[in-house]
């Protein structure tokens, strides 16, 4: 069985298992219906990324303080939205530092880049990604992070065997991706055993430097690449 097989069986088993209260249905119809009408729309997806309180949940400040990172450093925010994390990482690495941020989405790139523009951050530079590289520029990063958009990617193994490129020595790559806890991700399956992840990271040539385990909805997992 490969990982893809694995991560399609987890998703499927997401779905069979969705206990669900009357309100809870009605809240994910009307998010569902939000999402379907303004697919394009860029306000609708920063509402679906970040929605209400999410610092509640996803605790920044401590995902930046565990991650130690220094000032000047160089870190690529993969599949980066509408910057929930972007701003964060830039204000970490400083005037000296850079924050590439990454993503697929040029609608989401265009508002990104307009934030950072309005917010006088200079360190920042958002980058068209293609679906199967990155396009970090050349001379690399520190760490590659990326939340949330781990059960996006289509063939991880090869994916993350190939942007082994990108990473500078000592370079690692950190991943937060739902868990599948809670009615939300029931409904919505979007979210990838931390096994699966494991299991993926390994086979593309990186092995497991931390896990932590402070997330209620998320796995948030460490790996440096294998020399
Ligand atoms: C759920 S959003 C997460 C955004 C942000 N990381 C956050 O935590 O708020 C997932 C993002 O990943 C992007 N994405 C999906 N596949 C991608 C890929 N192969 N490369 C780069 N970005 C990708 C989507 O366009 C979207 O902006």
């Amino acid at each position: 069985m490969t990982g893809r097989d694995i991560t399609t069986k987890t998703k499927k088993e997401g779905m069979q298992s969705m206990p669900c209260g009357n309100g809870h249905l009605l809240l994910s119809i009307a998010f569902l219906l939000l999402v379907t009408c303004g697919v394009c729309c860029t306000s609708v997806k920063r509402f679906a990324y970040e929605g209400f309180w999410r610092d509640k949940w996803q605790h920044p400040e401590q995902v930046i303080q565990v991650l130690e990172i220094q000032p000047g450093q160089h870190i690529a925010d993969l599949g980066s939205g509408s910057g929930y994390f972007t701003f964060r990482f830039a204000d970490a690495v400083g005037p000296a530092g850079k924050v590439y941020a990454v993503d697929v989405d040029q609608e989401m790139n265009k508002y990104l880049e307009k934030q950072a523009g309005k917010r006088g951050c200079q360190n920042i530079e958002v980058v068209l990604a293609q679906h199967h590289d990155p396009l970090i520029p050349k001379d690399g990063v520190d760490l590659i992070f990326t939340c949330n958009t781990y059960h996006h990617i289509k063939d991880r193994v090869a994916y993350f065997s190939n942007i082994r490129k990108y990473l500078r020595p000592g370079g690692r790559v950190a991943i937060i991706d739902f868990s599948g806890k809670g009615w939300f991700q029931k409904i919505f399956p979007h979210f990838t055993a931390s096994a699966v992840i494991k299991k993926e990271m390994e086979s593309a040539g990186y092995h497991l430097q931390h896990e932590f385990d402070f997330l209620p909805r998320q796995h948030f997992l460490v790996f440096s690449k294998n020399i």
